[in-house]
């Protein structure tokens, strides 16, 4: 079992992966990213996160061939290599190496790495108790449904998050729209009826958030993809939150007040077993 990077068109041991330091990933942050996680060997969702890297790179206008690069076999092959039966597959492809100017660069070719590591695991702790949430002003581009690499605001608001004694950051409008966690989306459920930001052009449209609606349909809990105010997600009787790397982890507590009865919720518990489910039919 070891941690692996593929770059320059080879795999290598992470600590031995580089890039030139004129990456203009490396500079302006000019790229896109995927994270998958492989659960008994195999890329969960594998061709919708291909698909959404395509998209990615349209939306950027990076010339980056996602089939011609063999990016499916590479993420297989790394899978295998690393060995584990869960694998963390981070990618990126970034505009390529140039001196450093604004405009795209004429003959640059994109640079794409990945890396292959062991997902960090949530603890039962965190994953029985649930997480607690603040709000932060979404202060990210217009584009958020563009896996860009530029990810400070996110970074910054989660920090923020943590520095304030919560867990994360919820991005909301000042008008109150509920948008996203900061690497994850949200849901909440009330009487009954699940509901999640739209696919809007402000907020990722994430694998899990599709499997979630799935699961939901299979137990019949109907789900509304509608915008949420900050208020209704604070009246919710649940809340969680949704990504490749929680999969499903409940949230207990809005800007200090409890969410619900302040635990996690049955509905939050039984959407998370059925995507378990899912999982172990995939393996
Ligand atoms: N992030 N919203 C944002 C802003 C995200 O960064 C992510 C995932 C999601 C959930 O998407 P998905 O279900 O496809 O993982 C929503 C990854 C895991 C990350 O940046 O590490």
């Amino acid at each position: 079992m070891q941690e692996l990077a593929y770059v320059n068109d080879a795999f290598c041991p992470l600590d031995q992966a580089r890039v030139s330091i004129e990456d203009r990933g490396f500079l302006f942050a000019d790229g896109v990213y995927e994270v998958i996680i492989s659960y008994g060997g195999k890329p969960f969702r594998l061709p919708e996160h291909l698909e959404r890297l395509r998209r990615s790179l349209e939306l950027v206008s990076i010339a980056f061939d996602v089939e011609a690069a063999g990016v499916a076999d590479i993420v297989q092959e790394g899978i295998r290599k690393s060995g584990w039966d869960r694998t963390q597959v981070y990618m990126q492809v970034t505009r390529g190496v140039a001196p450093r100017e604004h405009p795209f660069p004429k003959d640059a070719k994109p640079t794409f790495v990945a890396f292959f590591r062991q997902p960090r695991k949530i603890s039962p702790d965190k994953r029985e108790k649930g997480i607690r949430l603040i709000a932060a002003p979404d202060f990210r581009w217009d584009r958020c449904y563009i896996k860009s690499i530029a990810l400070l605001p996110n970074v910054l608001a989660k920090q923020g998050a943590i520095d304030a004694g919560a867990d994360d950051a919820v991005f909301v409008t000042p008008d109150c729209l509920v948008h996203e966690a900061t690497a994850a989306n949200v849901f909440m459920i009330k009487d009954g009826r699940g509901r999640t930001p739209d696919k809007n052009q402000r907020i990722l449209h994430g694998i899990t958030r599709q499997s979630v609606l799935e699961c939901a349909q299979a137990l019949n809990i109907p789900i509304d993809e509608t915008p949420v105010r900050m208020d209704e997600l604070q009246a919710a009787d649940e809340v969680f939150i949704t990504s490749t790397t929680v999969e499903i982890l409940g949230v207990v507590e809005l800007d200090g007040r409890p969410i619900g009865n302040g635990n996690v919720g049955p509905l939050t518990r039984a959407i998370h077993e059925q995507f378990t489910k899912t999982i172990s039919s995939h393996a």
